[in-house]
């Protein structure tokens, strides 16, 4: 068996493969990720068949469905998930053949309503069900501390105790662990009772986490995170420094036109010397009058350079062949100390 446990932060990904066959299967990963498990998975030799979300995470994005459009690969979730890419769903008892491996489904309630934990030989993919000295908290969105109760001490504890234990975080760089090491040391394993478990996990008190509400858009309805639309945009134009754009302007170089597709007020206060304005949010409906050459050079820039960047990338796909954005954008150029102009332009 090939076993790859790949962190992101505290948020654990397993690539799981057969050396007979060179299938696999890869559990939880996560958007930023993508590279590596294909890389990860090429250098084993593995094609990877299944794309497995233990449960709808609420502290960061899955790369399923962008994955699963990559490699034309089934999302493969619990029955009780809401999400509309998943593929096929499973259920207790059921289980995912990758090669000669067996990948059992044990459906465990209480983080959320569609946990599940993965047994594969030797080991537990505990998903949020059980952490390492910890369990996953039951507060959030389809959270329910006596359903956790009962996939904890009713079932995955009464596995073989010698099972491993990797669970989906890990905040301490410990890896893995075995089911009898937890059910000893797990502080959160010694209230053996369902009422005081009950009541020690409603008295947790823990903080939100963050990307809490775009974790949870984009995991439960397959949409984009900013971060990935950013990605996506900034992968289909090039970019030019600020250096590079201010020597060009110094030398008065012909044809480059100049766009800030900030807001007016933002405009007037502060632009680069001779840049046009197009605000971002008229764009499309105003870019067959304002910029009727879709041949010209056009350098966009906005603040920070996201807007920007969105900006370009829809000029791109509109015909504007040799838009690029700003490597920065008003505030770095500001900083700089490089020139602007405030007020209207001629
Ligand atoms: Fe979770």
């Amino acid at each position: 068996m090939i076993f790859e446990q790949v962190a992101t932060g505290g948020c654990q990904s397993y690539l799981v493969g057969c050396d007979v066959s060179c299938a696999a299967a890869l559990i939880d990963p996560e958007i930023s990720q993508i590279d590596r498990y294909l890389a990860l998975a090429t250098r084993h030799g593995l094609r990877i068949h299944f794309l497995i979300d233990t449960h709808t995470h609420a502290d960061h994005f899955s790369a399923t469905q962008e994955l699963a459009r990559r490699l034309e690969v089934p999302v493969i979730m619990h029955r009780q998930s809401r999400a509309p890419f998943v593929d096929m769903r499973v259920d207790d008892g059921e289980m995912l053949l990758v090669g000669d491996l067996r990948l059992r489904v044990l459906y465990t309630p209480g983080h959320t309503r569609d946990s599940m934990c993965l047994q594969l030989a030797d080991r537990l993919l505990t998903g949020d069900t059980l952490l390492i000295g910890g369990t996953g908290r039951t507060d959030l969105p389809t959270g329910d501390a006596a359903a956790l109760y009962d996939s904890l001490f009713n079932r995955i504890l009464k596995l073989d105790p010698r099972l491993l234990v990797y669970p989906a975080h890990d905040y301490k760089k410990q890896g893995h662990s075995t089911l009898e090491r937890e059910l000893a040391t797990n502080p959160r394993l010694q209230k053996r009772e369902r009422g005081a478990f009950v009541e020690m996990m409603g008295s947790l008190n823990l903080g939100m986490p963050t990307h809490l509400t775009e974790a949870l858009r984009t995991n439960m309805s397959g949409g984009k995170t900013v971060a990935h639309m950013l990605s996506e945009a900034g992968s289909k134009v090039s970019f030019m420094s600020m250096e590079e754009l201010k020597s060009r302007l110094e030398s008065e170089e012909r044809g480059l036109l100049v766009l800030d597709v900030r807001e007016r007020d933002a405009y007037l206060e502060g632009h680069i010397p001779g840049a046009k304005l197009l605000p971002r949010g008229q764009l499309e409906l105003r870019v067959n009058q304002e910029l009727p050459d879709p041949t010209r050079r056009v350098l966009v820039y906005c603040d920070l350079g996201k807007v920007s960047t969105l900006a370009a990338a829809t000029l791109r796909e509109m015909g504007y062949a040799r838009a690029v954005a700003l490597d920065g954008g008003m505030v770095a150029w500001s900083d700089a100390g490089y020139p602007e102009k405030a007020g209207a332009e001629p």
